[in-house]
């Protein structure tokens, strides 16, 4: 799977950069000339061994600026990120729902590694719902849901959590398909972070852009990581069910979430905590009703509004897994 002799152009044809935006990496299209295959490399500039900071960061991207001028605008990883994301995508690969990885190069010199993919031609799930403001189909929508949380499920199974779980990580693998979808960018991003936390934070842009909903509340107010990343990854995947149904990710009245309205906070474990989410889930319940009564006139089955209500649980501990999710009732409904 990792091949440490080759470069991205000796190997494969049809080298050419896809206009897509990545902070942390270049996204080539390119072609396989033994089967002619379309794929998809995500090429990432990596720090040099220790050296860390501006001073790795300037000293990857001198070697990398001959290559292509785009490499400027990227920020290198240390090449065990990088490895971690091709863990996860390795591990992942056989899931329906996730892209299929096909081999990974670490070029020599050491300067890039290459994560060759299945090129999905469907275009991300955020476009699709640019095109469906008044909501998508609920058969459809289950259809998508239970392919994405079979990824989550396995994933979680074997120690790996998706680190920014959104509309803009998950691709339809053919046009107008929403029973194709896929989930993409198992990275955490440059830096890394804390591990084990996702990419989420209190950045001014991400409070004010529909981005914000889709980070769980945990996130914003716990002193340390108690609560899993796990059920973080349920908190996302609830938001885009939700958003998938009623074709918005502004739907709800008051447009501030109370864990993001304050500067960040970190609130001491015990009974602070659990006084915080209660209030918290107060303030969702009452956003959610008006919106999950407006979906169930336009005939949403009562097991779809459930399952949101079920995910969309302030407190971690309580909100449904992707195991549990799986078996939720909702699954088994059928459509004409
Ligand atoms: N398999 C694929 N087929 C086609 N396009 C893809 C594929 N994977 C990713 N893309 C496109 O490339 C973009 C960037 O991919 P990805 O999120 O994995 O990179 P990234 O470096 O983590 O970006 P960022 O740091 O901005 O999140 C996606 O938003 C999507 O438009
Ligand atoms: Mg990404």
């Amino acid at each position: 799977m990792i091949s440490r002799k080759t470069t991205l152009s000796k190997k494969y044809t049809d080298v050419e950069r896809l206009v897509c935006h990545s902070k942390t990496s270049l996204m080539m299209g390119v072609k396989d000339p033994k089967t002619g295959r379309s794929l998809v490399a995500k090429c990432i500039l990596l720090l040099p061994e220790n050296t860390h900071g501006e001073k790795g960061r300037q000293m990857a991207l001198r070697t990398a600026a001959h290559m292509d001028p785009h490499w400027q605008e990227v920020t290198p990883r240390t090449v065990e990120e990088v490895m971690e994301e091709a863990h996860a995508m390795y591990t992942l690969r056989k899931c329906s729902g996730a892209v299929d990885l096909v081999e990974v190069l670490l070029e020599p010199g050491s300067t890039r590694v290459v994560l060759v993919m299945e090129l999905l031609e469907g275009g991300l799930l955020s476009e699709f719902m640019l095109d469906h403001t008044s909501g998508m189909k609920e058969p459809e929508v289950q259809a998508a849901a239970s392919r994405l949380l079979n990824v989550l499920r396995e994933a979680h199974k074997t120690g790996i959590a998706h680190h920014d779980l959104r509309p803009a990580h998950v691709m339809l693998t053919l046009e107008g398909r929403l029973d194709s979808v896929k989930m993409v960018d198992f990275s955490k991003g440059a830096g890394g972070g804390v591990a084990a936390r996702p990419k989420f934070d209190h950045d001014a842009a991400i409070a004010t852009s529909s981005q914000r909903w889709y980070q769980p509340p945990e996130v914003a107010v716990q002193e340390s990581c108690e609560t899993s990343v796990y059920a973080g990854n349920m908190w996302s995947f609830g938001w885009m069910l939700l958003a998938m149904l009623t074709g918005s990710e502004e739907m709800f009245e008051d447009p501030h979430p109370p864990w993001l309205v304050a500067e960040p906070r970190k609130l001491p474990s015990g009974h602070v905590q659990d006084a915080w989410f209660k209030m918290a889930q107060r303030w969702i319940d009452k956003e959610l009703k008006t919106v999950l009564t407006k979906l169930r006139v336009h005939g949403a089955r009562k097991e779809s509004t459930d399952i949101i209500q079920k995910l969309l649980t302030v407190d971690p501990r309580d909100r449904l897994t992707a195991e549990g999710a799986l078996r939720h009732p909702w699954f088994q409904c059928t459509y004409m």
